[in-house]
């Protein structure tokens, strides 16, 4: 992915890590191995994974924004979801290590927390049987709505840009108020 980028454009400026999946929804006591392997495999690892070979890259170019997806699950517990809530809380941690790492380097690291966003992954909850859930959870956003997806770009967006070019090592909270409570 980084080397298709560097050939096209000749450097990479900007990379959103935002590949990530649900846990089946399980008590601890009562979840798989596979799915631990599974979801830490793509949340966790798969954004280390990205994070690795984007850095080695805006290393060589002294410059470049990264920002990984995190949730509001990396800052709260979650009944039945600890596999997803540890993989986001990691994303954080990495997230912080990094921006240590490289914030004398030209290289800026940051994470997004996203609330409840209306995707494909808030159809898949419903399709599951999480209707209910997500219904009640949406009457506690402050907000009063769902998040759109491009409520999330436009954060993303910034934390890329050099409008945000002071600004590393941070997660921001995009949930219509949700985990201020
Ligand atoms: N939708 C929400 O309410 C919400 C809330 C908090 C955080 N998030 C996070 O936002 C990110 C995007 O989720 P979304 O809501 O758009 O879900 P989504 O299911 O619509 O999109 C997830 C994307 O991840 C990709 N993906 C999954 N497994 C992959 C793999 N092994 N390799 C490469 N790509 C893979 C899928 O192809 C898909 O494009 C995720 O990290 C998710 O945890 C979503």
């Amino acid at each position: 992915m980084v080397a298709h980028t560097v050939a096209a454009f000749g450097r990479l400026d900007a990379a959103y890590n935002n590949a990530g999946v649900q846990n089946v929804l399980a008590e601890t006591a009562d979840a798989t191995r596979e799915d631990y392997d599974r979801v830490m495999g793509i949340n966790l690892r798969g954004e280390w994974s990205c994070m690795k070979f984007e850095l080695q890259q805006m290393r060589n170019q002294g410059s470049g924004a990264i920002v990984n997806c995190s949730s509001l699950g990396g800052l709260v517990g979650g009944a039945e979801r600890g596999i997803y809530h540890a993989a986001k809380h990691g994303v954080l941690g990495f997230t912080k290590s990094a921006a240590l790492e490289y914030a004398a380097r030209g290289i800026r690291i940051n994470a997004i927390c996203p609330g409840l966003i209306w995707t494909p992954m808030a159809d898949q909850m419903v399709a599951g049987g999480q209707g209910d859930a997500l219904r009640a959870m949406e009457k506690s956003i402050p907000m009063g709505r769902v998040g759109r997806p491009e409520e999330i770009a436009n954060a993303v967006l910034w934390l890329c840009s050099d409008a945000a070019s002071y600004v590393t090592g941070q997660s921001i909270s995009v949930d219509g108020g949700f985990v201020m409570r």
